[in-house]
């Protein structure tokens, strides 16, 4: 497996990916899949030091992950949040580990101090994947998001810089 930066060409794959979630699970809070506008600025907001990587197996894009701002407010500057999607058929395989790490490491050194992800619903695959790098739970907004008629939890996970051994 490859790891590398996302490049124009990955595009209908990143998107393909992502948009399956926003249809069929509640790890996303959007609803309508995203179209083609959309994903070119996704590409242009991530560049160095927020960047969007791709997993790459036999040629072909297996995931994405990005490393954005956790807020435009100026204090917050030094904190950014993950998002890592993987090609639902591909879990299980250490994909989503790869890319973590490579984002960590990527956060570490671009000087940023804290990385944020936001888990929705519980959802163990993305608990597990962020324990293993090192986050821990610091939070919960309860019942914060509505999705297929229900209400979901959003737990909050950090990962301080400084903690990385
Ligand atoms: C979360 C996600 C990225 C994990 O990717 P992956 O390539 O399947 O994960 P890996 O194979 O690298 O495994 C990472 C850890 O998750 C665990 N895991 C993977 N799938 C799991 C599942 N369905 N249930 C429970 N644990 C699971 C693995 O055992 C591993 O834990 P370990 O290190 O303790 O052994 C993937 O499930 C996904 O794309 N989910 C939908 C999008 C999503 O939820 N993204 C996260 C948003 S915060």
């Amino acid at each position: 497996m490859e790891i590398r930066a996302a490049l124009p060409e990955d595009i209908p794959a990143v998107s393909e990916i992502y948009n399956h979630y926003v249809r069929s699970s509640t790890c996303t809070f959007a609803t309508e899949p995203e179209g083609p506008a959309y994903w070119e600025k996704w590409l242009s907001d991530h560049c160095e030091p927020y960047p969007a990587i791709v997993a790459i197996d036999a040629g072909r894009v297996t995931g994405w992950a990005t490393l954005s701002r956790w807020n435009n407010r100026c204090a917050y500057r030094f904190s950014v949040e993950d998002s890592v999607y993987v090609l639902q058929e591909c879990h299980g395989r250490g994909i989503g580990r790869a890319l973590l790490k490579t984002l960590t490491e990527y956060a570490r050194r671009f000087g940023h101090r804290n990385v944020i992800a936001q888990i929705a619903d519980h959802q163990a695959a993305s608990e597990k994947l962020h324990a293993s790098q090192g986050f821990r739970q610091v939070g919960c907004l309860d019942r914060i998001g509505y999705k297929f008629d229900r209400w979901i939890d959003v737990a909050i996970w950090q990962l301080r810089i400084e903690d990385i051994p």
